[in-house]
């Protein structure tokens, strides 16, 4: 009710200025306790070895830098994911670099990872009061060559470990050079490897298994699907992300901003969404759990997600269009299934 008020001032404002004062606004209620605390009547869900309270979670690149980490969780998430964090601080793509296309519920960004750098999150989770689930979404500089990658997602490993639930690998993203080129067999599996490496000897000397998700992109084909599966398989990764923005323009050609460079997201993805976890769901058959983002605009989207072989979903867009009463909306289409 509040947010179809809000919505419209929203709009009418520059999509990354509108982003931020909703995100300070949120901050300003939540200090006044002005924020409703959502009742939490849901079945937890057990994934990756973690007890999520409910299965909808904030997606990794609202909250880059987790600086709204206690704001946002009093939208009744199940857990939260902050991120993309890289190394060293970021600015990003040069502005304008955030576009809605209204008609079709969709965004295309190409914000291009910008972030305050991995010590400055990890003091925001630590000034944090929050205490529930948060992944830790983690990413390399934009000019880090490909060929050093695996060294800014260890290092960003390292630092976040202590502080995070799970940490996601983010080799998705289509607004930083060559980044999903780290998808092809040889690198992925490289990256992988040295990424197990690095969570075996953190595990061992701080005694807290902190498990690794995968975030893959929606462009990827059936045979690269398999391939990223197989890698999974062979690495013991604990978990898969699908999917990140796309460069598919399918759904909203002749829209303005249509063309504009970046990653889509919101409606026009879900179905290329959707098709790559139901093929990751055939290959992994239930061995590795499946989180599922992309273009989850109501309750009925994120069962579908389920029913595509997700066991989490997470959203991003929705919230823009729908505001956060997508959240409970989302808990009631699920609760009402378990019920049945
Ligand atoms: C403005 C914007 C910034 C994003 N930044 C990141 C990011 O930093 N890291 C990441 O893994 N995904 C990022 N994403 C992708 C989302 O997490 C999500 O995978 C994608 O938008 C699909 O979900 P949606 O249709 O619900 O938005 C971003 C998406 C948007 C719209």
């Amino acid at each position: 009710m509040m947010y179809s008020l809000a919505r419209p001032l929203f709009f009418l404002l520059d999509p990354e200025k509108a982003h931020h004062l909703a995100l300070e606004s949120l901050r300003l209620a939540n200090a006044a306790g002005l924020t409703g605390r959502i009742r939490n009547d849901n079945k937890p869900v057990s994934v990756m070895g973690l007890e999520f309270p409910n299965p909808v979670g904030l997606a990794a690149g609202l909250d880059k830098n987790g600086d709204y980490i206690d704001a946002l969780s009093s939208l009744g998430f199940g857990w939260l994911e902050i991120g993309t964090v890289t190394p060293r601080p970021q600015p990003g793509n040069p502005k304008p670099r955030l576009f809605r296309l209204p008609k079709s519920n969709a965004v295309i960004n190409r914000m291009g990872f910008n972030n305050l750098g991995v010590d400055k999150l990890v003091e925001n989770v630590r000034n944090a009061r929050y205490k529930g689930i948060l992944g830790i979404n983690i990413g390399k500089n934009f000019d880090t060559p490909l060929e050093s990658a695996s060294n800014d997602y260890l290092a960003c490993l390292e630092k976040v470990y202590p502080h995070a639930s799970y940490v996601t690998v983010n080799i998705s993203s289509p607004n930083t050079k060559n980044l999903r080129k780290l998808q092809q067999s040889d690198e992925l599996d490289h990256l992988l490897e040295s990424l197990k490496r690095k969570q075996a000897e953190l595990e061992g000397l701080s005694g807290k298994h902190v498990p690794l998700a995968l975030k893959i992109s929606p462009d990827l084909s059936e045979s690269e699907i398999d391939e990223i599966s197989s890698l999974l398989l062979k690495h013991e990764i604990e978990g898969v992300i699908a999917t990140n923005t796309t460069l598919s323009r399918t759904g909203v050609e002749g829209q303005l901003h249509a063309s504009e460079a970046g990653g889509l997201s919101g409606e026009p993805l879900r179905e290329a969404s959707n098709g790559v976890i139901r093929r990751l769901h055939s290959c992994l058959a239930g061995k590795i759990p499946i989180i599922g983002v992309g273009g989850i605009m109501n309750g009925e989207d994120a069962m579908e997600k389920l029913d595509a072989g997700a066991t989490l979903v997470q959203v991003y867009s929705g919230l823009i269009y729908r505001g956060p009463g997508l959240v409970p909306e989302i808990l009631n289409a699920w609760n009402e299934r378990r019920d049945k």
